[in-house]
């Protein structure tokens, strides 16, 4: 487990002094599978592509027109500010208060980041050093995990798909360790698994970290993919958030904006200005074109946020329906761009890498194994639920074919 992406670079041992942090890394388990998906792209292989939860839908036309005008003015080709600009950073107070109810000072609570993991990694290397400890959730997003690694820092991983039980281990092992964990890294709705949770938790939860004296990191980054009519809260509208914590959103899901790194960390302003303080140390921010169309895009495109999440509504019902047609045990997630799908027997005897290799082999459907996301992953798989539903539906059908030609017993 290191990163979701394809890696063009291999996994060899370096022949040069590389420092510690880089060898603390764990070998790639998606690496395999991204090789043999490369190679089936190569050969002319249409591979349905399940891996990443990398849209692929355009953003409103609206967002694209504005950054076409924004890039004609000379002025904004010059180095940007590190935390955003100050529009940006209001039309984000506008949307906190307006979905949330939630009041954000743009000087001191909010800072512009390039994509949420840019920020989410930066803040780990704010907070974080050795003898550090961050509780993460498991089955785990790979940076959740690496960004703490390569900050030096400790990772307790505890399981997250029951969020009572996440929060009575949050504080066994604050009771229990020393020294006691300095960070707690929350992502509901959560990815790879789609737990989700109800503003309790977060209330809860900012009672643990007021009583054990731990901060609080809340990865918002499908805070507004939520179907059936759920609604997902923020972190930061529990009482109390704001002295322990902050919570990164982006623009890559709700505005299907993946490639224009545009995401943002808010609440705690001692949080947000360490941050600032290595941002500014290690980059001059977002292309300002950029930052002006996300304006444009967090102003007057709410109902295309709508629509995106109408429509991962509309193809997780087709691959939830398909795979349990197929004999799958599935449970329809709440929200996010996933479905965690226990494998069923017997294939679950071959671990999820080797299924989701054979998937790929033989039925030209990629998918994430859940052992990438840690040993609380294996006998499932992660579904991205990026293709269009027609898509899907051959998807479904393909993955019916391989369990067809397999005879029923697996060693
Ligand atoms: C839970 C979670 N956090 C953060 C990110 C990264 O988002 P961004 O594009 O804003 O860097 C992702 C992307 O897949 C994600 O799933």
């Amino acid at each position: 487990m290191r990163n979701e992406s394809d890696i063009p670079f291999s996994d060899d041992p370096f022949t040069i002094p590389v420092a510690e942090r880089i060898k603390r890394l764990p070998p790639y388990l998606f690496g395999k599978i991204n090789k043999l998906k490369y190679q089936k792209r190569v050969a002319g292989i249409d591979v349905i592509d399940l891996g990443m939860g990398n849209p692929t839908d355009a953003p409103d036309p609206l967002i694209a027109e504005k950054l076409a005008e924004a890039i004609k003015d000379p002025r904004n080709h010059r180095y940007s500010v590190a935390n955003g600009i100050e529009n940006l950073r209001k039309e984000v107070a506008v949307r906190y208060w307006k979905r949330y109810g939630v009041r954000l000072e743009p000087n001191k609570e909010i800072i512009a980041t390039i994509g949420s993991k840019e920020g989410f990694s930066h803040m780990c290397l704010a907070l974080m050093g050795p003898g550090d400890t961050a509780i993460v959730p498991a089955p785990s997003f790979p940076i959740h995990v690496y960004s703490v690694v390569l900050a030096s820092g400790n990772v307790i991983a505890l399981d997250v798909r029951n969020p009572e039980q996440f929060l009575s281990r949050i504080a066994y092992t604050c009771q229990h360790l020393y020294p006691k964990p300095k960070l707690v890294i929350a992502n509901f709705p959560h990815n790879p698994s789609a737990t989700v949770i109800e503003q309790e938790f977060f209330n809860d939860l900012v009672a643990l970290a007021k009583k054990y004296n731990f901060l609080v990191i809340s990865d918002f980054a499908y805070a507004d993919i939520c179907y059936d009519g759920y609604k997902a809260p923020s972190f930061l509208a529990s009482p109390g958030a704001f002295d322990v914590g902050v919570e990164f959103t982006t623009m890559s899901k709700s505005y299907s904006m993946a490639g224009w790194r545009v995401g943002f960390c808010c609440g705690n302003n001692e949080m947000v200005r360490a941050l600032a303080t290595i941002k500014g140390y290690y980059d001059y921010g977002i292309f300002q074109a950029v930052q002006i169309a996300a304006i444009v895009a967090m102003r007057h495109c709410d109902a295309a946020v709508e629509s995106v999440a109408a429509e991962y509504q509309g193809r997780r019902d087709v691959l939830c329906d398909g795979l349990s047609r197929l004999g799958w045990e599935i449970e329809k997630p709440k929200a996010g761009m996933f479905v965690w799908a226990k494998i069923p027997e017997p294939w679950d005897k071959m671990g999820s890498i080797d299924f989701a290799m054979k998937l790929l082999d033989e039925g030209g459907i990629a998918v994430s194994p859940g052992r990438g996301f840690g040993d609380e992953g294996e006998g499932f798989l992660r579904l991205a639920i990026v293709e269009n539903s027609q898509r899907l539906r051959q998807a479904v059908r393909q993955i019916g074919k391989v369990m067809r030609a397999e005879p029923a017993t697996i060693e």
